[in-house]
């Protein structure tokens, strides 16, 4: 260990350490830190389309693509949104993401593949907007069952813009050239109204919001154009792939990556799949997927605490991914597992992963390592005298 230094972190302040080969993890840390208007770049921008939790900051994305050869070919096994599928697409490098959320991997799929044309997508969500209007019994009336999240006009103009979707790509099946302008077309519509989900619902802080049908359709506009103007400035970029799949079994062929970025689900501090299950509905995905998906999601906080094991299998499988000499940068935090008899046992990344990367063959050259607060007695409790820290490491197949 090295020397530590106080990193003025926006929120957290958290202080740093440094471990492993002194020059690589000075470019560690200048990688991993961030000033308050580094924050602008979530807000506006290419990564500002959607809402997906637990997203990885599109600058240690940008900066950690950055340190790649020139024509390195990189995956990414937690794709989530795509946020290192986009950067790489940017960065004129093959990427290629998996994950286990239905939503994140369409999601993703939406940002890194061929897009609907943007004009279309404007005109039609012009267009959905002004025909959801008229009200008329319709299949997408069963996504109000058991909803109580929602004043009852808002979830009325939020279905009926759902119906009007289905009935301006009504073409969407098959495999024809029309039938695939009208499948990303659909995709870039319903992934508009998608975040209006959650700015008009509920939430244990926030009422349910009773803007006018006017207002809801307005948001659903403003995201079509956001989407358009997204498809625009990434146009000429190469474009990647987004798997639906299990880290713990890649679909990737053996030493066929030279590089991963990647950030798994931290321990214990969010259940993915099921805060994305209302999504998934409105999205067509069918609850026993949504319920598959969340049986192998790793690390989950309502699930058993098998972040540790999860994790062993899924490091075994980015070391097999890898070619020799290969490098993996992982950005991932400590976290807390509600464990039967033993109560909340805090779970330290760094020390499961250094020791299986080992294993595996995958030596950590250097890591950088900040501080970061508990936001629950029971967590500060479980760890004790130890920090809660985030890690941003890199590790080289040997
Ligand atoms: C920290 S997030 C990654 C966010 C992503 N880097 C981004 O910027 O959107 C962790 C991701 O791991 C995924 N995940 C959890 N268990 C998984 C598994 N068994 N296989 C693949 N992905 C999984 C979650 O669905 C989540 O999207």
């Amino acid at each position: 260990m090295q020397g530590r230094r106080r990193t003025p972190l926006p929120q957290t302040q958290g202080l740093e350490t440094r471990t492993g080969d002194p020059v690589l993890s000075q470019r560690l840390s200048d990688i991993f830190h961030l000033d308050e208007e580094d924050n602008q770049e979530l807000i506006d921008g290419i990564h500002a389309v959607h809402p997906y939790p637990g997203r990885m900051h599109p600058l240690w994305a940008r900066r950690l693509l950055a340190e790649l050869p020139e024509g390195a070919s990189v995956v990414d096994p937690f794709c989530g949104a795509g946020t290192v599928l986009v950067e790489a697409r940017v960065a004129g490098l093959h990427a290629r993401g998996n994950d286990i959320n239905p939503v994140a991997v369409r999601l993703a799929r939406l940002r890194v593949i061929p897009p609907p044309d943007p004009d279309r997508l404007r005109v039609v969500a012009r267009d959905c907007a002004a025909g959801s209007v008229k009200r008329r019994e319709t299949p997408f009336s069963a996504l109000a069952q058991g909803e109580k999240d929602f004043a009852p006009h808002v979830l009325a103009t939020l279905i009926a813009l759902r119906d009007e979707i289905e009935g301006a790509t009504r073409g969407a099946s098959g495999t024809g050239p029309q039938a695939v302008a009208a499948q990303r077309l659909r995709e870039g519509l319903i992934f508009s109204l998608s975040p209006l989900l959650d700015k008009f619902s509920a939430r244990s802080d926030r009422a349910a919001s009773k803007v006018s049908p006017e207002t809801v359709c307005k948001h659903f506009v403003e995201r079509a154009d956001r989407w358009a103007t997204y498809f625009e400035a990434m146009a000429t970029y190469r474009y990647a792939e987004a798997e639906f799949g299990d880290a713990r079994w890649l679909p990737w062929k053996p030493g066929t990556a030279d590089a991963i970025i990647t950030s798994p689900p931290y321990p214990g501090v969010f259940d993915y799949v099921a805060s994305q299950a209302r999504r998934a509905k409105w999205l067509g995905e069918t609850t026993e997927l949504v319920t598959a998906s969340e049986k192998k999601e790793i690390g989950r906080r309502s699930g058993p605490p098998l972040w540790a094991d999860d994790m062993v299998i899924a490091v075994k499988q980015m070391a097999r991914t890898l070619k020799p000499g290969g490098i993996l940068f992982m950005v991932v935090g400590d976290g807390v597992a509600r464990d039967g008899n033993a109560g909340n046992v805090a779970i330290f990344a760094d020390d499961v992963l250094v020791n299986e990367g080992e294993r595996q063959g995958l030596a950590l050259t250097a890591m950088v390592s900040q501080t970061r607060p508990h936001f629950h007695r029971h967590s500060a409790d479980a760890f004790g005298n130890r920090p809660r820290q985030e890690h941003l490491m890199a590790f080289r197949k040997v």
